[in-house]
Formats: C-alpha cells, structure tokens, sequence
C-alpha cells in the first residue's frame, strides 16, 4: 500500500502527538478538529515537543522544520477525502467515534485503512458501522506518543490479515513497536492498566495512603515511571472512569468496579492535567 498523505481526527493530546510522529516519518499529514482553539493548542504541543527533541540531538533542526511544513490543519472532516490512511483521535465516545466512522466510510477512498486510536471502544462495533470491516482497525498509542515506543494493533472481528499486516508495517514506518492484540474490552494495555489506577485510588480512596505515598510505593518499589494516581492525572480520570466502566459492563465482574471517588472527581470536572486538576493541581 502507497501511503503519503495521513489524516489524524482530533487534535488533543494523543491526536497532536500521532500527528508529530507521522510528520516526522516523512508522511503528508493534516490534522482535523472541528475546534480551531484544539488545532491552535494541538499544533504548539507539537512544535514544543519537536523543539525538545531538536534540543536533545535526537532530531535535526532540518528535521524539525520539515515536520512541521508536512502538518496542514483544518476544521473539516471532508479534509480527510484526499488521505490514503485516517488515524481517528477523537473524543472517547462511542456514539461520536461511530458517527465520525459512518462519515469517513462515505467521503474516503473504499480501499484506505480507516484506524482508530480508541483506549477501549469494540473495534469490531467501529467497523460494522463502515461498508469496509475488512479495513477498519485498531491503532492504539500511549501518552506522551512521541516517547512511547508501543502501538498496539487491534484485530476487529472483521478485520483482514492484509489490513494487520499493512498497520503493522505503518506502525514499524513511524517507529514504533506494533503488538498485535484481539479485539476485548481494554485490549492488553488497558485491561491491566486501568484496573491498576482504580485500585490506587481505592487505596486513597479508604486512606491506605496518601497520595505521595501511593505513587512513592509504585514508583520505588515497582520501578513504575510514574505512580498511578500521576499517570491518571496525565491520562486523564474522565478516560479512566470510561475504561472502567466499559470492563466492569463488558466484562461483567465486580472487581473491575469504578472506585466511586474517581466518578466523583470526574462529576467534579476534576479530569487531570488537562483541566488543572485531579490528583495533584497543575497550574
Ligand atoms: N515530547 C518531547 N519530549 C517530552 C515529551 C514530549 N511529548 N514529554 C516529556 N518529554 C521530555 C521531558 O520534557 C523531559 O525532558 P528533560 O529531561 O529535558 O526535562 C524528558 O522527556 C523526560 O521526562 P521527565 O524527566 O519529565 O520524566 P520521565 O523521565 O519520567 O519521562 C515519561 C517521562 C516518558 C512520560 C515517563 O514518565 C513515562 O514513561 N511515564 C509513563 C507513561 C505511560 O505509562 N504512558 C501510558 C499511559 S496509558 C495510555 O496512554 C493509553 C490510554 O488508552 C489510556
């Protein structure tokens, strides 16, 4: 398959990161939210992110300035009709995603890859809403996208090994490492993950420990990067609410319960970093 011109939906966190990655590995990309201050915020994320890099020596200055002349932005989902691959980064919401889903089906070429970055929504509902099941997958990055090293590449029921086969080789293009997962709530990532987060904020939750102490115990203990109340501030907890709530329905076992303090703290607009605060305040 002859990919040059990548389209990316949504540009927040994930959306502008995929965007940086695909620009960075030589494609065409255009970068489509249907809110100009998302793009604005989208595009100095990325010329942030690229000037570090450039600081640290792991890109070019010239390297850096093509990236960026590769990124065009717009507000329009028909800006998508002329990609010969869409990466959708939008919102986690089923109806939204299926209704982006059914619009690229009809505006895009029949034979381009239509992926999705869904954190948990069933890739094969995503494609039975498409006249093109066979071409609809899963592309799930991790934040911060420039730095994660994992995509993986989830096989809807309907999906085709030759579909698999072209995203992973995509995956390797942007540099990344493609696992290849079936489709089932959380996938691999996210069934560990998220359970992981919700326990620490039981934890927190029935005063086991404070905050420090929970993220201080994961961090020296486990080695973990980050604690998990920090990294579900970074995630954000309005995705992790959404994940769990997604495990415990489609799994339908009581310990994938939401911890009720994280849906009380999302009812609170408490998201994470990108509202200024969950479990730590950013400023
Ligand atoms: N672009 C470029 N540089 C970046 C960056 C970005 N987007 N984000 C951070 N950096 C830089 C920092 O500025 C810092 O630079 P410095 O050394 O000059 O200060 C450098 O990377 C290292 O960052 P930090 O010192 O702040 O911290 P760490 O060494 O801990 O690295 C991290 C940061 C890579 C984010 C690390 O903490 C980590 O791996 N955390 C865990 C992340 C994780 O688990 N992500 C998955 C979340 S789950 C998900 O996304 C799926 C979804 O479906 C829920």
């Amino acid at each position: 398959m002859n990919i040059k011109h990548i389209a990316i939906i949504g540009a927040g966190a994930v959306g502008s990161g995929i965007t940086q990655v695909c620009a960075a590995s030589g494609y065409r990309v255009t970068m489509i939210d249907i809110y100009p201050q998302a793009l604005e915020k989208g595009l100095a994320t990325i010329q942030k992110s690229l000037g570090k890099l450039a600081e640290k020596g792991r890109i070019t200055a010239g390297q850096q300035s093509a990236a960026l002349e590769a990124i065009a932005t717009s507000g329009d989902l028909a800006a998508a009709a002329r990609a010969d691959l869409v990466i959708e980064a939008a919102t986690e919401n089923p109806d939204l995603k299926l209704r982006v889903f059914r619009e690229l089906d009809a505006l895009t070429r029949p034979e381009i890859i239509l992926a999705s970055n869904t954190s948990s929504i069933s890739l094969t509902k995503i494609g039975a809403a498409t006249k093109r099941p066979d071409k609809v997958v899963g592309m799930h990055f991790f934040n911060p996208v420039p730095l994660m090293t994992l995509v993986e590449v989830v096989r809807g029921l309907g999906t085709s090994a030759e579909t698999v086969a072209a995203t992973v080789e995509l995956s390797q293009k942007l540099g990344k490492t493609p696992i290849e997962v079936n489709d089932s709530p959380g996938f691999i990532s996210n069934r560990i993950l998220c359970p992981m987060i919700n326990e620490a904020i039981y934890a927190l939750m029935e005063g086991v420990g404070t905050r420090e102490a929970i993220d201080g115990v994961m961090k020296l203990g486990m080695n973990h990067p980050m604690g998990p109340l920090t990294l579900a501030d970074m995630v954000g907890l309005d995705v992790v609410l959404f994940v769990m709530e997604v495990l415990h329905r489609d799994l339908g076992e009581d310990k994938y319960r939401p911890c009720p303090l994280l849906a009380r703290m999302v009812d609170a607009g408490y998201l994470g970093r990108k509202s200024g605060r969950g479990f730590y305040q950013y400023s």
